[in-house]
C-alpha cells in the first residue's frame, strides 16, 4: 500500500470497516509513503500512525520498490500522486504484480507508459484495476470496456469529469464573482489545496486521456487540446500569491456567464472526445443537455457508440472524495484477489 494522505487513510480505515464485519480480505503486508516503509504485522493501524509520524526527508523514498514482500500474485495498490511511482506500473505487471491505482499517471499521462501497462498485463496476467481514476469507481471505465469488448466503435465521450468544477459552474450564478466560489469551494475540500490544479484543466486531461485509451484510442497528452481558465499572471504566480490573484478570473467568466444566458444555455467544463479530437474547457450546453443534470461535485459522462447511436449512455454520480476513492481501490483489490 503506497501513499498514507487522505486516500490511503480513507482506504485502511474502510479495509478495517469491513474486516470488522467479517468480510474476508487479503492480508496488507506494508504501507509506505515519501518518507518509510513499515510492516503491518502489528496492526495497520500502529503501521499508518508510524509512517504518517516519519521525518521528511531530502530524498524521496524508493525503499518500496525493491520491497522483499512484493512477489507474483501480490497487489500493489497506489494511492499517492507521483511519477516516480507510475513509472513502476509497468515494471511490477511484468513481474506478475498485480497494481490497483488511484494514481492518474498510469494511464493519463504519457502514451508510452500507457502502453506498457498494457503490453506488461497481456505478457504476464497481471491485472490493473484503474476504476478509482476516473469518476472514483463510477461504473465509468468497465463500461466503455465493455462495450469495446463487445465489438462496439466508441462514437464518442463526453463530460463533467472533474467534482471541484462540476460543483463550480452548478454554483455560479453571478449573484458573487467566481473568485468567491472558487474559495468556497476550496474550503468545503471540494478543489486541490492549490485550485489552479483544477482551473488549468489538466485533472480533465489526464481522465480523459484514460477514457479515450480505454476505447482504443492512442492519443499522446499534446494531443487533447485543454482550455485553462486560468489567465497568464494567475498561472504564473507563486503559490502564496494565488489568493491574491483569484479576482482575475471574475471579469472573463462573468462574461461568459452572460453569454451562455443570452443564449438560453449553461456554463460546463466538459472533456470530450470524438473522431475529430479531443478537447477540454468550458463550454455553453442547452439548458436540457444531459450534462446539465447532476448536482454537487457529481461527475456526469455521455457515451455514444454503436448500439447507442442517437441517445447516449449516461453515467452520474459522485465522483470525487477519499471515501468512494477508497472504495473504488478496494472494490479492485477484492476483485482482483478473488479472481
Ligand atoms: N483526495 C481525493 O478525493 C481523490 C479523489 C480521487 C483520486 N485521488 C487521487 O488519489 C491519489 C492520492 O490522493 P490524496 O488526496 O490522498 O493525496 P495526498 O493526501 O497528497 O497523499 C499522497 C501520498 O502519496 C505519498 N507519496 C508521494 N510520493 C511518494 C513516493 N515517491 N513513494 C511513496 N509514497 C509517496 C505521500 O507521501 P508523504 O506522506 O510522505 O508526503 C502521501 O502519503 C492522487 O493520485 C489523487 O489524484 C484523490
Amino acid at each position: 500500500m503506497l501513499g498514507t494522505g487522505t486516500v490511503g487513510a480513507a482506504f485502511v480505515a474502510r479495509y478495517q470497516r469491513l474486516q470488522s464485519r467479517g468480510l474476508a480480505l487479503p492480508k496488507v503486508a506494508w504501507l509506505a509513503n515519501s518518507r518509510s516503509v513499515q510492516a503491518c504485522g502489528s496492526g495497520l493501524d500502529a503501521a499508518l500512525e508510524q509512517a504518517i509520524a516519519a521525518p521528511r526527508r531530502e530524498l524521496l523514498l524508493q525503499g518500496w520498490a525493491e520491497a522483499e514482500a512484493l512477489h507474483e500474485g501480490d497487489i500493489v495498490v497506489d494511492a499517492t500522486a507521483s511519477e516516480l511511482v507510475a513509472d513502476w506500473h509497468p515494471e511490477w505487471l511484468v513481474r506478475g504484480v498485480s497494481v490497483v491505482t488511484a494514481n492518474k499517471l498510469g494511464h493519463g499521462s504519457l502514451l508510452a507508459r500507457s502502453q506498457a501497462i498494457t503490453e506488461a498485463q497481456c505478457a504476464t496476467g497481471a491485472r490493473y484495476g484503474d476504476s478509482a481514476t476516473v469518476g472514483a469507481g463510477l461504473p465509468l471505465l468497465g463500461s466503455l470496456r465493455a462495450l469495446v469488448a463487445g465489438g462496439d466503435r466508441i462514437h464518442a465521450v463526453e463530460g463533467v469529469l472533474s467534482g471541484s468544477l462540476g460543483w463550480l459552474f452548478g454554483r455560479f450564478d453571478g449573484t458573487c464573482p467566481f473568485s468567491d466560489c472558487v474559495r468556497e469551494a476550496a474550503a468545503a475540500g471540494y478543489t486541490e489545496p492549490d485550485p489552479r490544479v483544477d482551473l488549468s484543466g489538466e485533472d480533465v486531461r489526464r481522465k480523459l486521456l484514460i477514457l479515450a485509451r480505454a476505447a482504443g484510442l492512442a492519443l499522446e497528452p499534446a494531443q487533447v487540446r485543454v482550455e485553462s481558465l486560468l489567465p497568464a499572471a494567475l498561472a504564473a504566480a507563486a503559490p502564496g500569491e494565488v489568493d491574491g490573484l483569484l479576482h482575475l478570473l471574475d471579469a472573463p467568466l462573468a462574461a461568459r456567464l452572460q453569454q451562455a444566458r443570452d443564449t438560453g444555455g449553461k456554463l460546463r467544463f466538459v472533456g470530450r472526445f470524438d473522431a475529430h479530437g479531443a478537447t477540454v474547457g468550458l463550454r455553453t450546453l442547452p439548458a436540457d443537455h444531459p450534462l446539465c443534470g447532476g448536482s454537487g461535485a457529481d461527475n456526469r459522462v455521455a457515451v455514444s457508440s454503436d448500439r447507442y447511436p442517437v441517445q447516449p449512455l449516461v453515467i452520474q454520480g459522485p465522483g470525487a472524495g477519499a471515501e468512494v476513492t477508497a472504495a473504488a481501490l478496494l472494490d479492485d483489490v477484492l476483485r482482483i484477489s478473488a479472481a
